[in-house]
């Protein structure tokens, strides 16, 4: 499984507070003794997430998530278990040789096909036959560095990355890839001539290419990989694995249209840029971002084409609750050009100064329109108001009605009478979170959550219950159960990153947690629940031999059954 001992992985999730660390990625407010933020794991604006500094977990009381600092960050970063340790390790200042952590994509097949080809794109560009693209990538001043940070390659004819993927993998899995296609002569490749940029997923393992045109004209400018099993282009965002760690300690994102200009900005040291690629942000990539930073600023072509694009990504953001800030860049520029043009400073100086996404939308509505007719003016405050009810802030939506009152002069009360009014959000009450379950689940609930807080529990456990009639729990408390034998402690969080592999597992503790059980127990309630449990099982005994009781003909068999039925009743 892994290379770390249990003891190892307790050191390091020891070394931090579970608090300090997800503080640092959603903010936290104390109440009582737990802090309680809003759960990034699903869609949500109410703070339905606690996290407990004693228990040193988290849960969701909304969907269920739950777990240890580890996990937070695995699900949280999308990486592998190790990795997550390893950065836990970095924040507690503790030195693991984990060696090279391994990726949590299992490598299949075409991820290997895919660093087999990056490796032979990346050899042409220095050979003889790349003398041309060079000099177009030393033109477009992307210089050694660059090349080498974003793995910059070249193809050149089209049959050689073919020949050598054919020889090595398997020809389905090298047809599946998206790089070598198939006729009567044989295989060819499907990338000739083009500057080859590497597309990563979201843990950096390059998936896909977009080949640029560099010595000829041809109608497309770029040519992209389809999509395949590894390569979904709306759940993927360029650069999001070199940008994410910088943007959370920025907690500002900036995004782009265009892959160019994303490797432009990085190059003069503004790194916490992603770029959607010139495709409309789907709602994959809308949470992505809504994870990445507390800033998030749309910086896309200063064109026509990129204030649409700024109206339909900012709109897809609103809908999470998310409020972008705007950069518009002046002569149709887009960023690449821009900050080649005017330098760092100055583009720094825009990314410090975005406009609100209302007075974007403001001056964008404006566009076309002949403000000096009734006619005109109607349609552009209606189109505000269109706007205005897109939006959750609720100081920008005041601001906003200011500004256009002033501007239209126009009645306010007419503005406010054509909002909707959204009805305020308010948290429920813990009580009515608690799923509905029956008293034989709640009991078997209760046990196993006691279980993972104290041995004594578990040794009731052990000594009096025989079988827990749900799949679920019952293998959850024989897990626990062989945890203490083996361990000779139990600790939730010990006992969590034990099991964390395991999903069916993880997702009963998550079920758990979300019941909301009280903190402390009394002996006599684990007796209780011991007794529930016990109750349903001789219930369903004599359920089953009253069953069996109707197909028997034999009366002494009869006899006999129904006598073991009493038997069992004098118990309940
Ligand atoms: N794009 C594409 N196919 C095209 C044009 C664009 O896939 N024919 C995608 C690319 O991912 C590109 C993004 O859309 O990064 C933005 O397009 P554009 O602004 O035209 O690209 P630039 O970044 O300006 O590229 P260059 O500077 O090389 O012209
Ligand atoms: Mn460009």
């Amino acid at each position: 499984m892994n290379t770390l001992s249990q003891e190892k992985i307790n050191e390091i999730r020891n070394s931090v507070n579970i608090v300090d660390v997800i503080s640092s990625y959603i903010p936290l407010t104390p109440k009582g003794k737990n802090y309680f933020g809003v759960c990034p794991f699903h869609d949500d604006n109410n703070p339905s997430m606690s996290v407990s500094p004693s228990r040193q977990i988290y849960k969701c009381f909304s969907c269920g998530a739950t777990g240890t600092v580890f996990k937070f960050i695995m699900d949280y970063e999308n990486i592998s278990f190790l990795e997550a340790v390893k950065k836990v390790a970095d924040i507690g200042g503790i030195s693991v040789n984990i060696g090279k952590v391994t990726k949590k994509q299992t490598h299949t097949e075409l991820h290997q096909i895919y660093d087999l080809s990056l490796k032979f794109y990346i050899n042409n560009l220095n050979t003889v036959g790349g003398k041309e693209a060079r000099e177009y990538l030393k033109n477009r001043n992307i210089d050694e560095e660059t090349i080498k940070e974003f793995q910059i390659g070249l193809s050149l004819k089209h049959d050689v990355l073919s020949k050598i993927l054919i020889k090595k993998f398997k020809p389905d899995e090298v047809l599946k890839s998206g790089l070598v296609g198939k006729n009567d002569y044989g295989y060819y490749d499907l990338f000739y001539d083009r500057i080859m940029f590497p597309l990563y997923d979201l843990n950096g393992n390059p998936v896909a290419y977009s080949g640029r045109i560099y010595n000829k004209k041809d109608n497309s400018k770029y040519f992209n990989t389809r999509e395949t099993e590894i390569f979904k282009k709306g759940e993927l965002l360029y650069n999001y694995h070199r940008a994410k760690d910088i943007a959370r300690k920025k907690n500002q994102i900036i995004i782009m249209e265009g892959f160019m200009d994303v490797i432009r900005s990085f190059t003069v040291g503004i790194k916490n840029v992603i770029a959607m690629m010139g495709t409309a942000v789907t709602p994959t990539q809308a949470h992505l971002i809504k994870r990445m930073a507390k800033d998030i600023i749309l910086c896309f072509d200063g064109d026509e084409a990129g204030a649409k694009a700024t109206m339909s990504c900012s709109n897809e953001l609103l809908k999470i609750g998310v409020t972008p800030k705007i950069i518009r860049l002046e002569d149709n520029l887009d960023p690449d050009e821009y900050i080649q043009k005017y330098g760092k400073e100055a583009f720094q100086r825009k990314i410090d100064n975005p406009i609100s996404v209302m007075d974007f939308k403001l001056s964008y509505l404006k566009n076309g329109k002949d403000l000096t007719s009734s006619e005109g003016e109607a349609k552009y405050i209606s189109e505000v108001i269109g706007e205005l009810n897109k939006i959750d802030d609720d100081i920008l939506k005041d601001l906003t009605i200011k500004k256009i009152v002033a501007e239209m002069n126009i009645d306010e009360d007419i503005i406010r009478k054509h909002l909707e009014v959204k009805p305020k959000q308010i948290p429920k009450p813990k009580t009515q979170m608690e799923i509905k379950t029956d008293k034989y689940e709640k009991a078997e609930s209760a046990l196993i959550y006691y279980m993972l807080k104290s041995p004594e529990v578990i040794t009731m456990y052990n000594k009096k219950v025989t079988y827990i009639p749900n799949r679920e729990y019952r293998q959850l408390a024989r897990e626990i159960s062989s945890f203490y034998k083996n361990f000779g402690f139990i600790s939730e969080a010990d006992f969590i990153d034990y099991i964390e592999c395991d999903k069916d597992l993880m997702a009963t503790i998550g079920k758990i947690n979300k019941q909301n059980t009280k903190e402390t127990y009394s002996l006599e309630e684990i007796e209780d629940y011991i007794n529930v449990i016990r109750d349903y099982n001789i219930k369903e005994e004599i359920k089953r031999l009253t069953n069996k009781m109707k197909n028997l003909t034999d009366p002494l068999d009869k006899a006999k059954i129904a006598e073991e039925i009493v038997g069992l009743k004098k118990g309940v």
